[in-house]
Formats: C-alpha cells, sequence, structure tokens
C-alpha cells in the first residue's frame, strides 16, 4: 500500500495498466482475426487444389466407367499430383458415395452423413463443393473438401482432399506470438516514458521535501533551483521567497531582541551600581545619596517608559491596537501639543509656532495615538534644536487633496544622508546628532511608533534634511469620507 502511493510508482503502474489493458483487448482480437484470416487461407487454397484436380480426372474417370484403363490409374495420377505435399490423403468417390480410389492402400467404406459428411455436402450443395473441419479416423483434426467432377451437367464421381490443420494453426500461433511480442516491447516502452515522466514530477518534489525538512531543522539559508513542470517551478519559486521572507525576519527579530536587551541593560547597570553605592556608605552623606535616589528614580523612569513603548509597539505592529476611531479635527489637537510643550520650548530658548489652515477636514483616527504622533515630532525637533533655534508646527492640505499634512520644522543641526533612510526603525539613533546640553538621548523608538501609528491610519510618514539646514519631519493623514 505504501509503495503505491508514491507519484513514481503511481505514473508508472497507471501507464502499464493503460498498456496492458489496451494490449489484452488488441490481442484478444487479433487472435480471433488471425486464426479465421489462416483458416480462410487453408480452405482457399485447398480448394484451389481440389478444383484443379477434379478437372484433371474429368477424361481418366470416363475412360476407368469405359473400360478402357484401370482404376489404379486414377490413384497414380493423383499421387503424382500432390508428390510435393506428402500430408495431403485424398479419395474418389462414385456418385453412388461408393469408394474407387484412395491416397491410403485400403479404400474407405462408402460415403454417408457420418463417415464423409463433406461428400455428401458436395453432392446436395449448389456449388458442387462441402467443407468440413473434424477429427480423421486416427483422431487428428482435419480439413476435408470435396468437390464434384462432372463431365457436362453429369456427374461422374466426387474428389475429396483433405490436410491435418495442425500446420495452418502452427503457423497463425506464430503470428499472433509475434503481434503480442511486439506488443510487449511496446508496453516496455510506455512504461519506461512513464517512469522517465514519473522522475521529472518526483525529483522536484522530492528536493522541495527535502528543503522544507532542513528548514525544519533551523537551516533558513536553504534555496532550490527551480526545475521540472512549469507548476513545480512556481513552486519552488515560491519555496524560496518564503524562505526570504522567513529569514529576514527571523534576523530581524533577533537584532531587535538584541538591541531591546541592550537598551534594558544599561539603565539597569546604574540602578544597580547606584544601589551598591548607597550600601557600601554614600547613604552616610545625605547629598550624595539624594543624588543617587535621584539617578535611581530617572533611570527607573525611563526604564518605564521604555517597557510600555516596546509594548505599544509590538501591540501596533502585530495590528492589535485599533483603538475606538472618531472623526478628529487635527487642528485642535496640534494645538493640545503646541500648548504641551509651550513651557518646553521658551525654557530651552526654542520658539515654537503653530500654523494651521483654514477649513481642514477632519480625519478618522484615535485621538491618543494621533497626539502621540504630534508629540513624538514636536518633541525631537525641540530636543535636537539648540537655543535660539525656532520649531515650527504646520498643519495643511496634503498634496494629495483629500488628505491632511503635518509638518514639524526645526532649526536644528539636520540629519546626515546616510542616517536618514534609518531614522525610523526601531532603536535606531543617529549618532552624529547630539542632543542639546542637559537632555538626554530617547531610546530609538519615538519615530518607530509615529511611523507605526500613521501607517495603521493609512497614512504615510517621511523626513527630508540637509545637515547644517535643519530637519522637516511630515505626515500625510487620509481625510474622514
Ligand atoms: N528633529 C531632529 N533633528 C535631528 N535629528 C533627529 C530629529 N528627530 C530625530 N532625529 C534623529 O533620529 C533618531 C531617532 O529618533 P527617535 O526615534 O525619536 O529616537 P530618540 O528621540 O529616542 O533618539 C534620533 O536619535 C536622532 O538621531
Ligand atoms: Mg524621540
Amino acid at each position: 500500500m505504501k509503495l503505491s502511493r508514491s507519484l513514481n510508482t503511481r505514473l508508472v503502474l497507471s501507464h502499464l495498466a493503460v498498456a496492458l489493458i489496451s494490449i489484452i483487448l488488441m490481442a484478444a482480437f487479433a487472435a480471433r482475426f488471425i486464426f479465421q484470416a489462416a483458416l480462410a487461407e487453408a480452405e482457399h487454397n485447398l480448394q484451389g487444389l481440389a478444383f484443379a484436380a477434379g478437372n484433371a480426372l474429368e477424361l481418366p474417370i470416363q475412360e476407368v466407367n469405359e473400360g478402357r484403363v484401370d482404376v489404379s490409374y486414377i490413384k497414380d495420377l493423383l499421387s503424382r499430383m500432390f508428390a510435393d505435399n506428402p500430408e495431403m490423403e485424398f479419395t474418389v468417390y462414385r456418385p453412388d458415395g461408393f469408394p474407387m480410389a484412395d491416397s491410403s492402400d485400403t479404400l474407405p467404406p462408402r460415403a454417408n452423413r457420418v463417415n464423409a459428411p463433406e461428400v455428401i455436402e458436395a453432392l446436395e450443395s449448389e456449388l458442387g463443393r462441402g467443407i468440413r473441419i473434424r477429427d480423421n479416423a486416427n483422431g487428428v483434426p482435419t480439413m476435408y473438401i470435396a468437390v464434384l467432377i462432372q463431365r457436362e451437367i453429369e456427374v461422374t464421381g466426387i474428389l475429396r482432399l483433405s490436410i491435418p490443420m495442425a500446420p495452418t494453426q502452427e503457423a497463425a500461433r506464430r503470428s499472433f506470438l509475434l503481434l503480442v511480442a511486439i506488443a510487449l516491447i511496446v508496453t516496455a516502452g510506455v512504461s519506461m516514458f512513464g517512469y522517465v515522466l514519473a522522475n521529472n514530477l518526483a525529483r522536484p518534489i522530492q528536493v522541495l521535501t527535502r528543503a522544507a525538512q532542513n528548514m525544519e531543522q533551523g537551516d533558513l539559508s536553504v534555496r532550490v533551483k527551480p526545475s521540472g513542470p512549469e507548476e513545480l517551478e512556481r513552486l519552488a519559486i515560491a519555496f524560496n521567497n518564503m524562505a526570504s521572507r522567513l529569514q529576514s525576519n527571523v534576523n530581524e527579530l533577533r537584532a531587535f531582541v538584541a538591541n531591546a536587551s541592550h537598551e534594558l541593560r544599561t539603565p539597569l547597570t546604574v540602578v544597580k551600581l547606584r544601589a551598591e553605592a548607597l550600601r557600601e556608605g554614600a547613604l552616610e552623606d545625605t547629598d550624595v545619596a539624594l543624588r543617587f535616589l535621584g539617578e535611581i528614580e530617572t533611570e527607573v523612569d525611563r526604564l518605564v517608559r521604555m517597557v510600555n513603548d516596546l509594548l505599544d509597539l509590538s501591540r501596533m505592529e502585530a495590528g492589535l491596537v485599533g483603538g475606538q476611531r472618531a472623526r478628529l479635527n487635527l487642528g485642535a489637537v496640534a494645538r493640545e501639543v503646541y500648548e504641551t510643550f509651550n513651557i518646553r520650548a521658551a525654557r530651552a530658548e526654542v520658539a515654537l509656532s503653530l500654523e494651521v489652515e483654514d477649513n481642514l477636514p477632519p480625519i478618522m483616527g484615535n485621538e491618543d495615538q494621533i497626539r502621540r504622533v504630534f508629540y513624538n515630532l514636536v518633541e525631537n525637533a525641540i530636543k535636537y534644536t539648540p537655543c535660539g533655534g525656532r520649531v515650527e508646527m504646520l498643519l495643511r492640505r496634503g498634496p494629495n487633496e483629500n488628505t491632511v499634512r503635518l509638518l514639524v520644522r526645526d532649526t536644528g543641526p539636520g540629519i546626515a544622508p546616510e542616517h536618514l533612510p534609518h531614522v525610523f526603525e526601531r532603536f535606531y539613533r543617529a549618532e552624529t546628532t547630539q542632543p542639546r546640553p542637559g537632555v538626554s538621548r530617547g531610546s530609538g523608538l519615538g519615530l518607530a511608533i509615529a511611523k507605526s501609528i500613521v501607517e495603521n491610519h493609512g497614512g504615510e510618514i517621511g523626513v527630508s534634511s540637509q545637515i547644517g539646514n535643519g530637519t522637516t519631519f511630515w505626515a500625510d493623514l487620509p481625510a474622514a469620507v
């Protein structure tokens, strides 16, 4: 059962089955046809001989009847006629059925329906001819043909010839065997073709199976060479694409875990060192102790913020956070964020401004999430812009009529071109841009979160920047319909 389930075996067996069934059907028809044809030919030949000999006997019989020659003359004549055909036996009967001459030395009995039906048939049928295939006196299958010997319309005798059936049957059997042999050779050819075809199908499948098994063992670098029929080639290509995709996802995940652990370790180390220092004497000095406790608090705050960010980010990327969505007036959200940062900007000696275009369409979105986008962009702009700089928040129609565009533009140091494509990646921080003194770097998740939110809302986010010429972040959000 197991064997017949393999593709290879199935294809070969099905080819073989078709071939064998056709051969059996063909052999059955051919056998009948070949034997009938052989019989007809034998009959035809014997009949031709019989009529020729019958004609040749016309005169001699008359001469025997008139007493001019002895009856043995007839036997001699026929023996000479069939000298090269030793199997042939003959009997000549008188019209009343009594035998006159015979190839053997003894004459047979008078012809009747039982011992010589063909002779009676020749006498009775309009064709003047009788044919029988029956066993002879010795039980050997034999063909008998009897023809009338006539002078004008008068019947003067009957000639009966007989030959054994065996040579005819043997010839037919040989033709039949030859045919079957040819058919078997054809079957072998067909099966071989089936085998090649099956291999052609099965091999690419085996290759794919092995690759999939390797992948299951953890080897994500496996690729297969597309081969075989078109469908299997496409399957192989799809498999390779899937493997590449999986590999890059796994790599990304590994990088993420490495980054996350690294980011978490730094604040944890600070907390641990300060706690140790406090236990080993720093507690005695109230000023130092308070400073260390403050540092511990800051680091713990940072950890909490980072863990929350990570949680939000992973939920968002898994598409789990839809949140309540409603029609939002982006102008109102922008104003809130503007007011939140106003004091901070003033303290940092950065001029923060807000400009909202009239009659902007509302968007469909989650207010908390949209506020977070604004917040993260403005926070960065203030953080990276030195004293005396400017940060502008602009809300206007997008380049596309049914989007609203938020722009956050600053006069900061700008981002180097080699960092620019990466700033939206998780944990990515462009080391060349330093925040203003006294402001700590974030963990590099702010822009990743902003991007996730904007994309979840069907929007787009981007940045343009030149070193020394400030940075502009923009986010386009689709208007509500
Ligand atoms: N307005 C800006 N000007 C210059 N560099 C910026 C600005 N905004 C972001 N960046 C760069 O992009 C990086 C990623 O930003 P973000 O994801 O918010 O992380 P974080 O603010 O925690 O460093 C920052 O570390 C900084 O190098
Ligand atoms: Mg940030």
